[in-house]
C-alpha cells in the first residue's frame, strides 16, 4: 500500500476550486490594514486579527526596520543556544509587568507556546481538561502530553463541574480555556471557572491570543474580570493585536523557569527574529499609551453586533470584535462568502468539522482603524447579500 495513495485520491480542494467556491490561501498583493488587494480589486478586510490596526503603524514599522539593521534578518538558532537577544528579554519583562505576572517567556509562535507549555507541564498520570471549543493548538499540546485528556461542553460550567468531580484528587490537573473564543467571539466565564479550579485543585491556563489588546483595557480576559491573581498561566500571541509574529506564556517565576527548560517547541526551534520582537514591543507601547484604540475597536464591534442583529443575522453569543454570522450549512456559507468577496468584503468561512454541523459560519472581525464609511459599506453589502440569499 503506497503511503501517498491518500494524496492521489484527495480531490476536495480541487473540486471546490473548479466550482469557484474555494475560499482558502487567497494571495493578497497588498494590505494596508483595513483594505487589502486581490488581483487589483480592493476588499474591506473583515477577516484579520489586526484588532488595533497596528501592522501599518509608522512606529511599529520603524522599530522593525531599526531592528533588522541592528540584529539582521534572523537569529538562526533557538532561544536555548545562540538565539536569545536582549530584546527578547526586554519584551518578556515588559509583557510580564503589563499582565501582572512574575515572568514571561517568548516563543516563536503562539502555536508553539501551547504545544510546549501544555506538553511540558502535563506528565503521565496528570489530567489536562479542555473546553470543546478550545483552539487546535491547545488540543495538539494536550495530545503531545502524556496526561489524560478530558473535554467538557463549551462554556458549560455544570458539565465542567461534573467532569472535575470524577477525577482522582491525587493527580495533577491543568484546565486550559480560550479567554476569547476565536470563532464565535464569546468569552470564558472565568469568575465561574475559578471557584471550581480552587475546589478541585486545578491549575488554570488562559489562551488570550484574541483577548489581549481587546479586553480588560488591553490586558486580556483575566483583567477584564479582575481575576489576574487566580489565573496561573496567561498565554498570548504576537500575531494579532501585537502586529507581529511570536507568542508568550506568563506566570509564576518557578513555573516559567520549568517551562523554559522543558518545552521542546522552545528549545528545538529558532527564536523570533529581532524585527518581530521589536515590532511586538512597539505595539505594546502603543497599546499602553493609547487606550482610545482599545475603546475604539470595542465601540465598532458593539455597533456591528447591534446592526447585524437588527438586520436579522444570527451572531450567536458574540460579545467582542469577533462576530460570527451563523449560516448553518457548508454550501450556503461558501456561496455567501463568495458574494461578499465579489462585492468587496473579505471574511472567513468556517465549515464543519471546524465547527459542529449546523454552526457553519462566516467569521467577521473588526479593527480600531476601520472607518465609519468602511463599516457602513460592510453593512450595506451584508444586507444586500443576506437578502439575495434569503438569509435575512
Ligand atoms: C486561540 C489561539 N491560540 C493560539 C493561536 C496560535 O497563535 P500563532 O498564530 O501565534 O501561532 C491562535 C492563532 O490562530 C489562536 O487563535
Amino acid at each position: 500500500m503506497d503511503l501517498f495513495e491518500k494524496c492521489q485520491n484527495y480531490s476536495t480542494a480541487s473540486e471546490a476550486q473548479a466550482s469557484g467556491l474555494y475560499p482558502y490561501f487567497i494571495p493578497l498583493t497588498e494590505s494596508e490594514g483595513t483594505i487589502a488587494k486581490f488581483k487589483g480589486k480592493k476588499l474591506i478586510m473583515c477577516g484579520s486579527n489586526n484588532y488595533l490596526g497596528l501592522t501599518t503603524h509608522p512606529e511599529v514599522q520603524e522599530a522593525a526596520r531599526d531592528a533588522v539593521t541592528r540584529f539582521g534578518s534572523s537569529c538562526t538558532g533557538s532561544r536555548f543556544l545562540n538565539g536569545t537577544l536582549e530584546l527578547h528579554e526586554q519584551l518578556e519583562n515588559e509583557i510580564a509587568d503589563w499582565l501582572g505576572k512574575d515572568r514571561a517567556l517568548v516563543f516563536s509562535t503562539g502555536m508553539q507556546v501551547n504545544l510546549g507549555t501544555i506538553s511540558s507541564l502535563v506528565a503521565r498520570k496528570d489530567y489536562v481538561i479542555l473546553d470543546r471549543d478550545d483552539h487546535a493548538s491547545i488540543v495538539d499540546g494536550a495530545r503531545l502530553s502524556y496526561g489524560d485528556l478530558i473535554r467538557y461542553r463549551h462554556n458549560d460550567i455544570r458539565d465542567l463541574a461534573d467532569k472535575l468531580s470524577r477525577l482522582d484528587e491525587d493527580r495533577g490537573k491543568l484546565l486550559v480555556v480560550d479567554g476569547l473564543y476565536s470563532m464565535e467571539g464569546d468569552i470564558a466565564p472565568l469568575p465561574e471557572i475559578i471557584p471550581l479550579c480552587k475546589k478541585y485543585g486545578v491549575r488554570l491556563m488562559v489562551d488570550d491570543a484574541h483577548a489581549v489588546g481587546v479586553l480588560g483595557g488591553g490586558r486580556g480576559t483575566a483583567a477584564h474580570f479582575g481575576v489576574t491573581d487566580d489565573v496561573d498561566l496567561i498565554m498570548g500571541t504576537f500575531s494579532k493585536s501585537f502586529a507581529s509574529l511570536g507568542g508568550y506564556i506568563a506566570g509564576a517565576d518557578k513555573v516559567i523557569d520549568y517551562i523554559k527548560h522543558h518545552a521542546r517547541s522552545l528549545i528545538f526551534s529558532a527564536s523570533i527574529p529581532g524585527p518581530n520582537a521589536a515590532a511586538a514591543l512597539a505595539a505594546l507601547h502603543i497599546m499602553q499609551r493609547e487606550p482610545d484604540r482599545i475603546a475604539r475597536v470595542n465601540q465598532i464591534a458593539k455597533k456591528m453586533r447591534e446592526e447585524f442583529t437588527r438586520l436579522g443575522f444570527d451572531i450567536g453569543n458574540s460579545q467582542t470584535p469577533v462576530i460570527p454570522i451563523i449560516i448553518g450549512d457548508d454550501l450556503l456559507t461558501l456561496q455567501t462568502w463568495k458574494m461578499l468577496f465579489e462585492n468587496g468584503v473579505f471574511v472567513n468561512p468556517v465549515l464543519s468539522p471546524a465547527v459542529p454541523p449546523g454552526r457553519q459560519l462566516l467569521r467577521t472581525s473588526y479593527m480600531a482603524t476601520h472607518t465609519e464609511d468602511q463599516i457602513d459599506e460592510v453593512l450595506t453589502v451584508f444586507e444586500k447579500v443576506g437578502k439575495s440569499l434569503e438569509l435575512i
